[in-house]
């Protein structure tokens, strides 16, 4: 099976060094600590609302990444023209609302697909890789593939609030879906990552998936490095990621 890639969102240091508005901690350096600690890419979002990655972080992150960028944003006028003059590895096109604390739900691409396959076409000619978040779900895996995502990433949310609540039946009913549409995604030849919530307790039955090419970490992550480090937080999530898929 091939290796699966980490891809580590540095959001939620920015969200801890928005709680007081200075410049500490700095998540481009938590970016730089992560590449040189094994990440194979970097997530960020720019949210409409800036609450944490601003567009100096974004700036800086193309400076000094070696790593790709998975550039996480809205389907807006203002993201496209930001996106298109950075030209990220990845473009991964998020829902977005203001009230809610983070990215509740996967894309809905199928009732969007017009908009949204004009949206991404500047994006795919600039040379971007674009994902698109959506919940494991047929019709919008159908709707990804025609719209011409190269990259679908199925939200985890779900299954891992499931497993955090001890409510198994549902979080293998969650599993199942996504085991069904990972397989059924390669099958169309999009590239399937995952992410959303996950943490050490529930990684593994993901990674195990072998169309599932890279998982995307944050906040578990980022919280689990306050008390490891951010390197040996990372070692223990690769560590069970490569447990998976070796079994
Ligand atoms: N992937 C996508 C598309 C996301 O929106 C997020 C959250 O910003 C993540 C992965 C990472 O989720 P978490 O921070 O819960 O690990």
């Amino acid at each position: 099976m091939s290796k699966l890639r980490l891809g580590v969102n540095i959001d939620h240091v920015a969200t801890v060094r928005n709680a007081r508005g200075g410049d500490t901690p700095d998540p481009v350096r938590a970016a730089i600590l992560a590449q040189d600690s094994g990440a194979d890419g970097i997530t960020a979002h720019l949210r409409e609302d800036r609450r944490h990655i601003g567009d100096a972080d974004i700036d800086a992150l193309m400076d000094a990444l070696t790593v790709p960028l998975n550039f996480e944003m809205a389907a807006t006028d203002e993201m496209q023209k930001i996106a298109l003059r950075h030209k990220p590895h990845a473009v991964c096109i998020v829902p977005e609302k203001r009230e809610e604390r983070t990215t509740e739900g996967g894309l809905e691409v199928a009732r969007e697909e017009n908009q949204l396959a004009h949206y991404i076409a500047p994006l795919r000619a600039a040379g971007c890789r674009v994902s698109i978040f959506i919940a494991a779900d047929q019709r919008q895996i159908e709707a990804a593939h025609r719209i011409g995502a190269q990259v679908i990433e199925l939200h985890t949310g779900a299954y891992c609030d499931a497993h955090a609540e001890g409510n198994f039946e549902k979080r293998d009913a969650e599993l199942e879906k996504m085991r069904a549409m990972s397989a059924y995604a390669h099958d169309l030849g999009l590239e399937v990552h995952a992410g959303h919530g996950l943490t050490y307790d529930c990684v593994k039955p993901i990674a195990a998936f072998p169309e599932v090419m890279e998982l995307n970490i944050g906040h578990f992550l980022i919280g689990e490095s306050i008390f490891r480090g951010l390197q040996p937080a990372m070692a223990e999530m690769r560590r069970l990621m490569d447990e998976a898929r070796a079994t």
